[in-house]
């Protein structure tokens, strides 16, 4: 079970298949999931609500969404092209994975030229384009802002490499290596008596340390070395990076989800990192990433980011790896001055249907005070078809998922194809594998190809998505799982996915209402008000594959009716109404229905 990978470094060791390689066991084989008309929707704007609060956002990986020029790889006209369909799906702001110009090494997250768009994915023109199309339709658009690192072939990192007197030598984290007699590292054809400045190691496989023959020193890499880290402590690489930001808010854009802002900074002292027992997928020591992770400087750059994206109302959303809520709550920043929307990966990592685990991470969200960022799925992590499925029933668990994570207070943000019930689809061997995570950890850690795979537009060739063979295999289950067939099966993933989203843009309770936690102790059925002034939404997820009874209580919350009327539910026997009193579930079932006032106010 593949966790986000960022939070997988930083317990790397306490999770199960990080040993395996130490106890020289082949992995446990994990377990292979079967393949298993909305109306506009009317956004309310609360007062005291900022546009983010109410929007659902929806992330795009744009070489796999959709392509206008059939060369196997999606691109910005390409994704231009389905705006309405996201429009109809009820998508209110996308964000797109980076479309900047890029050598590709890790297919974007290696920016070569932060004001500029790859011609894979097309042209400014074709940007502006979208974001005027989008505007029309009132979809936003929310761009990738690498800040760790750029790829070496930026113009930044060329001119650094140059020499040790360049302008922007200390752009990078450049360091004399160790000397030291015992050590042979010829292999790299570093002088047999250097070793790396210190043990810290990427989180992509081996030392983080790169040996640079020219100048004769180590540049530093969180990630591949073609992604060199910049140096954060140099306040021009602040200063450069802050202009990127309002280069692209002048252009229209409505915010960033700022990458990996855990690694930006790193001990300047270079303490090696304490070594854990065993070894990861790329036969690495386990380490915890004591010196080079979540360091407290970062929230220095979150603050000077935000103040920029507040001139131009915008968002700024975090790949916030966390240990714990704690860290997440720092995220918001202590006078709500930093990230407005710091992602919940310890949400996101709980990977069973589990009421009280949700219980658990929902009520510690709510907790800090800040807005919760709801995420199930990524383009790091495995399909949530896949990985909350049980092979039998993944499309109703697919709706159990939805139905909660879209009714919860907060904002969901949505991953392509989730919608439709795009299935895992790992490749087969290692030569397949194009992620380079993948082919360097093979079989261990396939790489994240699997969660990339083309949308699935159509149950004709290539799914619809390209008229020649996509760069990565179309997942096996796009012949049932798709947008064309799923919009015509009213029962459909898809289907679902559009009222419900409907529901959320228009009911008053879902937008703005408080989460109050119901029958806390049932450990199938996942239960809970929205509660805004005299109205209640309940919503009932049977997370179990047997039926479920439940009964509600709600006079303790100052609702003294029997019976709901519902607004959306997998049971058509409930279709109008249920009482609440007592419930019959269907195994992996949602109920949502509306409790009538008046509250009697207790
Ligand atoms: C983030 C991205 C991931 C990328 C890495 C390096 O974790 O989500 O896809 O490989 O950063 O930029
Ligand atoms: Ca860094």
């Amino acid at each position: 079970m593949r966790k986000s990978i960022l939070a997988l470094f930083l317990v790397a060791g306490l999770w199960g298949w990080s040993p395996i390689l130490a106890q020289s066991q082949p992995p446990a084989a994990q377990p292979k999931q079967a393949k298993a008309a909305q109306s506009e929707s009317t956004p309310i704007e609360a007062a005291g609500h900022q546009w983010w609060q109410h929007a659902v956002f929806y992330e795009i990986y744009p070489r796999s969404f959709a392509d206008s020029n059939n060369d196997g790889i999606g691109d910005l006209p390409g994704i231009t092209s389905k705006l309405d369909y996201l429009k109809q799906l009820g998508v209110d702001a996308i964000w797109i994975t980076p479309c900047y110009p890029s050598p590709q090494v890790d297919f974007g997250y290696d920016v070569s030229d932060y004001e500029d768009i790859d011609p894979i994915y097309g042209t400014l023109s074709d940007f502006d384009k979208l974001q005027q199309d989008g505007q029309q339709r009132g979809i936003r658009i929310i761009m990738d802002l690498v800040l760790n690192h750029t790829s070496d072939q930026h113009q930044w990192f060329i001119d650094s490499r140059s020499s040790r007197n360049s302008r922007h030598r200390d752009w990078y984290i450049w360091r004399d290596g160790k000397t030291s007699p015992a050590s042979a590292n010829a292999a790299s054809g570093t002088p047999k008596q250097l070793q790396p400045p210190n043990n810290w190691i990427s989180l992509f496989g081996g030392s983080a340390w790169q040996y640079d023959p020219k100048t004769k020193q180590y540049y530093y890499h969180f990630f591949f070395p073609q992604q060199p880290d910049l140096n954060w402590r140099n306040p021009a690489v602040r200063e450069a990076m802050f202009d990127v930001t309002r280069w692209w808010y002048d252009r229209g854009v409505s915010g960033f989800r700022l990458d990996a802002v855990g690694a930006l900074f790193e001990d300047p002292s270079l303490h090696d990192n304490p070594i854990l027992p065993g070894k990861n997928a790329y036969g690495d020591p386990n380490m915890e990433n004591k010196y080079n992770f979540n360091l407290p400087e970062v929230h220095d750059v979150l603050k000077g980011l935000r103040k920029i994206a507040d001139r131009y109302d915008a968002v700024l959303i975090g790949e916030t790896a966390t240990n714990n809520i704690d860290q997440l709550e720092q995220f918001y920043g202590r006078h709500n001055d930093e990230l407005q929307m710091p992602m919940d990966f310890l949400f996101t990592d709980i990977d069973k249907l589990s009421p009280p685990a949700f219980r658990k991470q929902i009520a510690a969200v709510n907790a800090t005070g800040g807005w919760p960022v709801y995420v199930i799925g990524n383009h790091d992590i495995e399909r949530s078809y896949t990985r909350y499925g049980d092979g039998k029933h993944n499309d109703a668990i697919a709706k159990v998922m939805a139905g909660l994570y879209l009714t919860l207070r907060g904002t969901p943000i949505m991953y392509y194809g989730e919608e439709i019930g795009i299935e895992q689809n790992d490749p087969k061997s290692k030569a397949a594998v194009k992620d380079p995570i993948g082919k360097l950890g093979w079989p261990y850690e396939k790489g994240r190809d699997g969660e990339r795979t083309p949308m699935q537009w159509t149950d004709k060739v290539n799914a619809g998505f390209s008229k020649i063979r996509p760069w990565l295999p179309v997942s096996d289950n796009y012949r049932t799982h798709n947008v064309a067939s799923e919009q015509k099966d009213p029962n459909s993933i898809l289907r679902f996915y559009e009222e419900l989203l409907a529901l959320r843009h228009t009911n008053q309770a879902l937008l703005d209402g408080d989460y109050v936690a119901l029958n806390e102790n049932d450990p199938n059925v996942m239960s809970y008000l929205r509660r805004y002034k005299d109205e209640a939404v309940l919503v009932v997820l049977n997370m179990s594959a047997e039926p479920q009874k439940a009964s509600f209580n709600l006079l303790p919350q100052g609702f003294s009716a029997q019976e709901a009327k519902t607004l959306l539910t997998t049971m058509p026997e409930m279709k109008d109404r249920a009482g609440v009193s007592a419930m019959t579930l269907a195994p992996f079932s949602v109920y949502i229905g509306e409790i009538a006032g008046p509250a009697t106010h207790n």
